[in-house]
């Protein structure tokens, strides 16, 4: 039997069940903000190193855990370390984010892509993962994830972050059938990687849809939604006698929430420009919902932080089905102490949800 976590209110929370207070755990936790993960980063030497070195990636998944009563812990990796694997020349470049050196832009850009095997190429990975479980003692859960194949798409044809994804869009438009091909390949990769993740001991996982809100409706459907969808039929959901839940989180993704929650996931993360209550009503109880505060909040002064997590856990409602998160990454400048507040705040606020 896998024992469960001895906090197990993330689980919980995911499957619906009744908890005491709602869980909290932000993407984005171990990061850029923490000074000890800059100390760690700089020892590594780059990013990529701590991605690639399973001692290390522990290391800073556990950071945020030592110094806030979270909920849960998340992989620290990324999600481009399927392209890493690919080996199309992935670099991160200080302040610009990632680079690829060889982008995928045509039918025959996208043949020449590998599969890779998770327990081969992406093995820091899972390495990392049966790391982290052991060095958690089972205290809180642990998170595995990915990036959806649209999103991971884009990287990879645009060669890096974009504002305007013309290069994909061109080939949404131009080439629908190449890109499904691309769509395609990376559902397989990813399918193989969570359920390798799940198999070293990933309790719950997140599929990262950070720019499916870019996408048409019925481009969404098509482009991103249906490639999710695949991966979420395809995966373990039961490991050891324990449902492993399964988030999905498409930013910008508020008008698509009832489609989404068709996919059989379990939960649904929310970003801060839809409200809580609204997205209840829309997925009328059949998923639980992750978010929503707006990260910028984090700026503000913990008074303020208290009010806005207030606000959030109100919007939600009573209930079952609520994990508190933002509705996206804690951002480098943000002062670990008022991440403090916030964890505080919703320690304080969400017992009055539960009773
Ligand atoms: O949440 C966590 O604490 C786990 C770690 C995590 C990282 N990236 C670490 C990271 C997770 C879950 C991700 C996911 C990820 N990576 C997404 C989806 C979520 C989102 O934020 O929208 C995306 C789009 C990426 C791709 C990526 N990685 C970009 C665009 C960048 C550069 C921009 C930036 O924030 O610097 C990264 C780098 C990255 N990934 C950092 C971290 C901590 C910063 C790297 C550094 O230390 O310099």
């Amino acid at each position: 039997m896998n024992t469960p976590p001895a906090n197990d209110r993330l689980l919980r929370a995911l499957l619906r069940q009744p908890v005491d207070r709602t869980p909290v755990w932000i993407m984005r936790q171990a990061g850029r903000y923490l000074p000890e993960y800059r100390a760690t980063r700089a020892r590594a030497g780059s990013f990529l190193a701590l991605c690639t070195t399973p001692e290390l990636a522990c290391e800073v998944t556990l950071q945020p855990l030592q110094r806030f009563p979270l909920d849960a812990a998340i992989l620290f990796s990324d999600i481009l370390t399927i392209p890493y694997a690919m080996g199309v020349g992935l670099s991160f470049e200080t302040g610009e984010g990632p680079k690829i050196e060889r982008p995928i832009r045509s039918a025959a850009d996208v043949a020449a892509l590998p599969v890779p095997d998770p327990h081969t190429e992406l093995r820091f990975v899972i390495d990392a993962v049966s790391l982290i479980r052991r060095e958690l003692g089972g205290r809180v859960p642990l998170l595995g994830f990915a990036g959806s194949p649209w999103t991971v798409a884009t990287y990879l044809v645009e060669g890096g972050s974009s504002r305007d994804f013309v290069r994909i869009k061109h080939l949404l438009y131009g080439a629908p059938a190449t890109l499904h091909a691309l769509l395609d390949k990376l559902a397989q990769a990813t399918l193989l990687y969570l359920n390798a993740q799940i198999a070293a001991g990933a309790q719950a996982l997140m599929l990262f849809d950070t720019w499916g809100g870019v996408l048409t409706p019925a481009a969404y459907r098509e482009f991103s939604l249906a490639y999710m969808q695949r991966i979420v039929a395809g995966l373990t959901r039961e490991r050891a006698g324990a449902r492993v839940p399964v988030i999905l989180f498409t930013k910008g993704g508020g008008a698509w929430l009832e489609r989404m929650a068709g996919t059989g996931a379990d939960a649904l993360g929310v970003d801060w420009t839809t409200d809580l209550a609204a997205a209840r009503r829309q997925t009328g109880g059949r998923v639980a919902l992750q978010g929503n505060l707006d990260p910028a909040v984090l700026r503000a002064p913990p008074a303020v932080i208290r009010d806005e997590v207030g606000r959030v856990l109100a919007s939600y409602g009573p209930g079952p089905g609520h994990v508190f998160n933002l509705g996206h990454g804690v951002t480098p400048d943000v002062d670990p102490e008022h991440v403090a507040a916030l964890v505080a705040a919703v320690q304080e606020l969400s017992p009055a949800c539960h009773r």
